[in-house]
């Protein structure tokens, strides 16, 4: 593995700044965790027309969910999906809400995991201190319905390689080795340190695993983060991401087309595109 200069200084920034983070304060101009996005960029954009409705980049979840699970039937293990710096995990919610995928959640056979740094969503939603232009109220609502099948989870990606999260039979299951779909939206945009960290999510994947990165074109060029430069981040993420050839996990060839997302896979992973 390859890593950007000053790693360690790097990395004690990182965890200041994520100590700032408390589980009622953690906000950020983007903070819903609902995706309307499209995969690749000349496809035209929709919006949702209800709370429950799939668009965009949520209807190739579901399409990925449904293959995996067919595949997944026979190890017997469940099928995992994780959104990383999710904060509310809107989009997630709404795949809960999905008839076909709900039955899976209430059998174990389907997980879905929402990492944030800190925040604490059940009291978040609580306080009310949400904010009503990014989170209306019936997405409050969704969000509340299908709190039971959803795992909010606190940590960066260091942190999170030693979760595990409880299905419901009462049996517990490690997120490293064990995630067959994380999606990451601006969250590795933030990220100071994602030459160590993007591989640390390539090591949560299972056999059948695809990591789903934005950091590349959505890296905030913020001044917050003025002891690390803008170009020693982008540099940090672009070796964060080769750094994920020595895991075994290959970039999808996306055929030319011009994409918000570089996707990298398992040998087992089904078909994205
Ligand atoms: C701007 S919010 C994005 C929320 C969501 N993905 C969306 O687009 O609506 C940033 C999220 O990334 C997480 N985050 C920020 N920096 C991070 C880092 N260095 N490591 C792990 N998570 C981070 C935060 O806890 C938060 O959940």
């Amino acid at each position: 593995m390859k890593f950007a200069p000053e790693l360690a200084r790097r990395g004690q920034i990182h965890r200041r700044n994520a100590a700032e983070k408390t589980p009622h304060g953690e906000t950020w101009g983007v903070n819903t965790g609902g995706y309307a996005q499209q995969l690749f960029f000349n496809e035209p954009l929709v919006s949702h027309r209800s709370e429950r409705e799939l668009v965009g980049v949520e209807q190739r979840f579901y399409d990925q969910l449904r293959h995996l699970l067919e595949i997944k039937a026979a190890t017997g293990q469940p099928t995992m999906m994780l959104d990383f710096g999710g904060m509310f995990g809107l989009s997630l919610a709404r795949l809960a809400a999905q008839p076909e995928l709900h039955a899976q959640l209430e059998t174990g056979k389907l997980a879905l995991v929402i990492t944030n740094l800190s925040l604490n969503v059940d009291e978040a939603l609580k306080s009310q201190k949400k904010r009503p232009d990014q989170l209306g109220q019936k997405e409050i609502d969704l969000i509340r319905e299908q709190r039971p099948w959803l795992h909010y989870v606190q940590g960066d990606a260091a942190a999170i390689r030693r979760q595990t999260i409880t299905l419901p039979d009462g049996s517990t299951l490690p997120l490293a080795g064990n995630v067959d779909l994380i999606h990451e939206w601006f969250a590795l945009a933030h990220g100071v340190k994602n030459d160590t960290d993007i591989p640390r999510l390539g090591k949560l994947l299972s056999p059948y695993g695809s990591l789903w990165l934005s950091s590349s074109t959505n890296m905030e060029p913020s001044n917050r983060y003025g002891e690390v430069t803008h170009a020693d981040r982008v540099a940090a993420d672009a070796l964060g991401r080769a750094n994920l050839a020595e895991l075994g996990l290959t970039e999808l060839d996306l055929q030319g087309r011009k994409s918000p997302y570089h996707i990298f896979v398992q040998p087992g992973t089904p078909p994205i595109i």
